[in-house]
């Protein structure tokens, strides 16, 4: 079967269409030219605990062995996403979350400010991006390597 990578867009205004969204598709676009094997399902959600985590577990249901959440992750009162994913994880990863910020570190002081998570679901793998568009490459580029070496060792037998 096809790999699928679920890609959830956490905003309350993307979800309204008061604006379009582009990070989603920023992450789309990232995973076609790094993953061009896998199938990409995309949700696009406002910044409830309870819609991102529906979105989050009906990705895992339809198979995904990654998703990735973009924005939601900052300090304002609507920043919930690290809120939603956490109770869903089995595992945290910290690390993922220290290189991401790390490298945006390096472009803009604000990556401060990001709350970003990661960790495993049964044989999943997931992780959050900030919302900025600009972001996304950044973030993604941070810790890709390890995303399949975390894919191979959640497998049963571990793969490694
Ligand atoms: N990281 C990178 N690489 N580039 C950015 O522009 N924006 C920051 C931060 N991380 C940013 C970044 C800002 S301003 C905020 S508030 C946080 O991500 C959280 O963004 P979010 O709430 O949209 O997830």
């Amino acid at each position: 079967m096809k790999a699928r990578v679920g890609v959830v867009t956490v905003s309350d205004r993307a979800s309204l269409g008061v604006y379009e969204d582009r990070s989603g598709p920023e992450v789309v676009a990232f995973l076609r030219e790094r993953w061009p094997e896998a199938e990409v399902l995309q949700r696009l959600v406002p910044d409830e605990v309870e819609a991102i985590q529906g979105a989050v577990l009906a990705l895992l249901e339809e198979g995904c062995r990654l998703v990735l959440t973009t924005g939601g992750t900052g300090p304002a009162p609507r920043d919930v996403t690290p809120e939603a994913l956490l109770p869903l994880l089995e595992k945290t990863l910290p690390g993922f979350g220290e290189a991401m910020r790390l490298a945006s570190l390096r472009e803009t002081p604000t990556a401060i400010l990001s709350r970003q998570v990661a960790g495993t679901r049964g044989r999943s793998l997931v992780l959050s991006l900030p919302g900025s568009p600009r972001a996304i490459p950044t973030c993604l580029e941070a810790v890709w390597e390890a995303i399949p070496v975390a894919l191979r060792l959640l497998e049963d037998p571990p793969r490694c």
